[in-house]
């Protein structure tokens, strides 16, 4: 099996509610704005972002991914087949920004700059909701070509966003198949500044 396989992942989660933290981020932005799902995988939040009344742009690089998003109700739904690094992000657009699990499965030389993009694509005001893995996580170690932070690197990431939650988990838990992992992540929810 590779690593990852995201057949498997979407299989597990395609029916999955909304994860919390994205629910808790949809209510701080405005109903009916501008939604960007990065890393939507089988489509769980964009599902309900659309119920929500959001106008929703869901990003995946896998083709799996971009299938399922295409069987969610077209209407106010874009689906857009791209790496986080080539996705063209639009300017001071999105109320809300959501990106589960997905920004650390990037090479830490795309990561900042990818991160710096997302921010400025953040309307004054809009809310970034997702995660940022650290590096006590189970999957930092050299096989793997991902993102692993320090508590103070994910914070300096977010000292231009007014930070609403910040809540680092370091701790044994179970993966989408119900296997054991251990888990290092900051689960974040922050707005950029209005002025
Ligand atoms: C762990 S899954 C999370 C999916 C969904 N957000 C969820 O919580 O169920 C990560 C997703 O990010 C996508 N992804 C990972 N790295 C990516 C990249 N560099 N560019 C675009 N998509 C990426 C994967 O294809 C996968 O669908």
């Amino acid at each position: 099996m590779t690593f990852p396989d995201w057949g498997r992942f979407y299989g597990f989660t395609k029916e999955s509610p909304p994860w919390p933290l994205l629910i808790r981020a949809a209510a701080l932005a405005s109903n009916g704005g501008q939604a960007l799902d990065l890393g939507a995988g089988a489509g769980r939040d964009t599902r309900y972002l659309l119920e929500q009344g959001f106008q929703v742009t869901a990003v995946d690089a896998e083709p799996h991914a971009v299938a399922l998003l295409a069987t969610l109700p077209p209407d106010h739904l874009q689906v857009v087949q791209s790496s986080f690094a080539d996705f063209p992000f639009a300017f001071a657009t999105y109320d809300l920004i959501n990106a589960q699990f997905s920004l650390p499965f990037m090479p830490r030389d795309r990561f900042t700059t990818v991160f710096v993009r997302l921010k400025a694509a953040l309307a004054r005001g809009g809310v970034f909701a997702g995660q940022f893995f650290g590096v006590h996580d189970e999957y930092n170690n050299t096989e793997r070509v991902m993102t692993f932070l320090t508590r103070a690197e994910a914070e300096d990431l977010l000292s231009d966003l007014e930070v609403i939650e910040f809540a680092e988990e370091d701790a044994d838990g179970h993966k989408a198949d119900g296997s054991p992992k251990h888990w290092h992540v900051f689960h974040i929810l922050a707005r950029r500044p209005s002025a």
